[in-house]
């Protein structure tokens, strides 16, 4: 098949577009002149695959269609009508293509059109290109998030960038570089929690990762999204309003896409949300004044699925179609993601003369220059034969395992833990996530068994001679059998030690059935179901008990926290995530991870963030409740015991255009060898607006034996100290700030020290 295509395209080697010695901005501008304005409408056009379709078409009607816009088929439509428009070079890009032979497939229909210029394949490669079956599956983000390791971020890219490539894919949708501030929401656990600068510095890590250079047939398209402010619903639900101050964009959510500009992201999307009454989708001052304005943006910018459309039959700013696919492309869109009527549509709003055909121009442009980097001209297939051999590697399933146990969390511990093994006849494990693949998380499709261990085989794995006496309860935590819990309950007195394993359900092929993920909001953030109920059952047993969570969005475990002896907050853990936390709790591994997001008690305590004004907790709650967190921001405990000693300041005042240098030592002053995750938070003191009681400006990790001590360094810009002042401009003001180290963003793990900007 490449064979035929490659003959037809030699006749037109000699046009310069297909020069690959030529500069990218000639080919894009030569075949710019050659293309109609259907071909170039056509190129802004992202639909979905053949076997989308198929699928959807066979199990959905027109009426499901109009209440589930999460799939895409339109009546009458068919995968002919797909073929036949690739072939017409009326696709510009594919999603949700999941296997290489459908991805080459479609590449060779577009190889067909007139100007045989390729498609760029986009998936949701949030944790791995796990979205599509037979891939390294990585944890997802916010476990990612809470080993601080930037690095890991780093090579996780890479290595799916590699996997992508080696199934056709060019382009992931990711990082999600939203800051999450609200536990309800469904998507928390695509995030990389709730601080702006963990979020950029693993974002930027991210995104460099999978484009190094963006240009090489090695390389993947990076997406930054969701722009903006969709992580913090008026309700928590997924899409709903937004009404954030444009101080709370520019210091709270901005910065992580500026950085992820900055670091070269090439592509960008909208967020599904309204943003203080405009929709993203259409709002001209987030695409063209601050993203391409005020950050010089020059990639691309996608609209998320069915997002102009719901700017008619939603939000009811565009009286119908035409008009909500002009608001879009004027506010700035480049590329609009699946519908059947873009083409069309956006042809007659040019031919009308109201969109000028330059400002399609500007989109095509654009998206044609990543298609060049990316090499898809000279390369716009994968080779079947390697392809399996690429993704599965054996390096990228340690790095899946390493990352797995970089980012588990414990996050209580009364001495319980690590277990002995010797000591321990008899364990009973138990509960929705002890033996299912759900450790998998969202955006992943089901793996093969023999390409995930899960908790029970990782217990079995680590400590063969303990017998593990498995008490199923299904994976649904709303449909858990009450004879179930009785018999675990029963069984959890013939134990030395009760394993239960709970949290939310996140796999997307049961997707009215999950509790956790996309579109999968809560009004509670406790467990679901009888979870509780079997955690009280089993401890109640008198033998001692260990929690260990499966979930994307934090949960208010307060019972367990004052009842249970051991807590392990495990997100999403990645196909190695049941032999990662077996070697934990067995002390193969010592943990190290921190909460990159604030666990709160309850659902009422939301917002609950660490980064909150100094007036948030002035009247405490009625009725004897809580203003503190479960647990912080930045906690986590390990095996041994870390002291943090000599806090030293380059100088105690420092001009306002002046760096400060910031010194610690912290001492492994226990019995293991493990890895600190090193803190630097900073109040400004007094300030012309509030400002607050802490932001994270600094982190490192640190290796340290038992005994060993390291001095760390730390450095403070004016960048860190700047804010908005009331005028809105950045500025460094004069006056005290606190400098604080330590282990946590809780007050008693930090050391502080204070110094003046002249
Ligand atoms: C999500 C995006 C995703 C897109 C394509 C949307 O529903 O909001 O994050 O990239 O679907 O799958």
């Amino acid at each position: 098949m490449a064979g035929t295509i490659l003959c037809s395209c030699s006749q037109s080697d000699k046009v310069l577009y297909r020069d690959a010695s030529a500069p990218v901005e000639k080919r894009v501008e030569d075949l710019l002149s050659r293309m109609t304005l259907e071909e170039k409408i056509g190129q802004m056009n992202q639909f979905v695959g053949i076997e989308h379709i198929k699928a959807n078409s066979a199990v959905m009607s027109e009426e499901d269609l109009k209440n589930n816009t999460a799939n895409a088929f339109y009546p009458g439509f068919s995968e002919k009508d797909i073929e036949h428009w690739a072939e017409q070079g009326l696709i510009g890009s594919f999603l949700h293509v999941l296997t290489l032979k459908e991805a080459n497939y479609l590449q060779s229909l577009a190889l067909k059109s007139r100007l045989q210029i390729p498609v760029i394949f986009g998936i949701d490669a949030i944790h791995g290109n796990a979205y599509a079956p037979d891939h390294t599956v990585y944890p997802t983000n916010i476990n990612l998030a809470c080993s601080f390791d930037t690095l890991m971020a780093k090579q996780i890219a890479r290595e799916t960038a590699e996997e992508m490539r080696a199934m056709n894919m060019h382009w992931t949708f990711n990082p999600n570089v939203e800051v999450a501030r609200d536990a309800r929401w469904g998507r928390v656990g695509e995030t990389y929690g709730e601080d702006p600068y963990l979020v950029s510095r693993l974002g930027v890590a991210t995104v460099e990762g999978y484009q190094q250079n963006l240009d090489s047939d090695k390389d993947v398209l990076a997406c930054i999204k969701h722009f903006a402010g969709g992580s913090e619903p008026i309700n928590g639900t997924n899409g709903a309003p937004t009404d954030l101050s444009e101080r709370t964009l520019r210091e709270v959510f901005f910065p992580p896409f500026k950085a992820g500009v900055d670091a070269g992201a090439f592509s960008l999307m909208t967020a599904h949300n309204e943003l203080n009454g405009i929709p993203c989708h259409e709002n001209e001052w987030l695409m063209q004044e601050v993203l391409r304005g005020e950050w010089g943006f020059r990639g691309f910018v996608v609209s998320d699925w069915m997002d102009i459309e719901h700017l008619h039959d939603l939000h009811g700013t565009a009286e119908n179609l035409k008009e909500a696919f002009y608001q879009s492309i004027m506010a700035g869109i480049d590329m609009h993601m699946h519908g059947l009527y873009w083409n069309e549509l956006v042809t007659e709003l040019v031919r009308e003369g109201r969109i000028p055909e330059s400002r399609i121009d500007e989109s095509v442009r654009r998206i044609l220059t990543v298609k060049f980097r990316l090499g898809l001209f000279e390369k716009p297939y994968a080779d079947e034969s390697k392809s399996m051999h690429i993704r599965h590697s054996q390096a990228h399933r340690n790095t899946a395992l390493e990352a797995a146990r970089n980012g588990i969390v414990l996050l209580k511990n009364d001495g319980i833990l690590p277990l002995k093994a010797k000591d321990l006849k008899r364990i009973l494990v138990t509960g929705i996530n002890a033996d299912d693949q759900n450790i998998l998380g969202d955006w992943s499709a089901p793996q093969h068994p023999e390409n995930v261990v899960t908790i029970l085989e990782g217990l079995r794995q680590i400590a063969p001679h303990v017998e593990f006496d498995f008490i199923d309860q299904g994976w649904d935590p709303c449909h858990m059998d009450k004879g179930q819990v009785e018999k675990a309950a029963q069984h959890a007195r013939l134990a030395d030690l009760n394993i239960v394993v709970a949290g939310e359900y996140m796999m997307r092929y049961r997707w009215t059935e999950r509790t956790d993920g996309e579109d999968t909001d809560r009004s509670d953030i406790a467990l679901v179901g009888l979870q509780e109920e079997l955690l009280q059952k089993v401890a109640a047993s008198g033998k001692p008990t260990v929690l260990i969570l499966i979930n994307g969005r934090p949960l208010g475990v307060e019972w367990a926290d004052e009842h249970i002896p051991a807590i392990v907050e495990a997100w999403a853990p990645g196909m190695y995530g049941g032999q990662a936390i077996a070697e934990i709790l067995f002390g193969q591994v010592n943990p190290s991870a921190k909460l990159a997001i604030t666990i709160p008690r309850s659902v009422g305590q939301i917002q609950m963030i660490y980064n909150h004004k100094p007036s948030q907790y002035f009247h405490p709650y009625a009725a004897g409740e809580k203003s503190t967190p479960l647990y912080p921001f930045g906690h986590g405990l390990s095996y041994t015991t870390y002291e943090y000693s000599n806090l030293v300041l380059s100088s105690k005042e420092i001009d306002a255009d002046e760096t400060l240098h910031v010194s610690i030592d912290v001492t492994n002053i226990g019995e293991r060898e493990g890895t600190e995750i090193v803190q630097l938070y900073i109040r400004d003191r007094f300030s012309s607006v509030t400002r607050p009681v802490k932001e994270l400006k600094d982190f490192a990790r640190v290796s340290l034996k038992p005994g060993e001590s390291k001095t760390l360094t730390f450095e403070i810009t004016p960048e860190k100290l700047a804010f908005y002042n009331r005028k809105m401009n950045r500025i460094v003001e004069p006056g005290e700030f606190i400098v604080m180290v330590g282990a946590s963003s809780s007050d008693d793990k930090l050391i502080k020290e204070n110094f003046y900007v002249k």
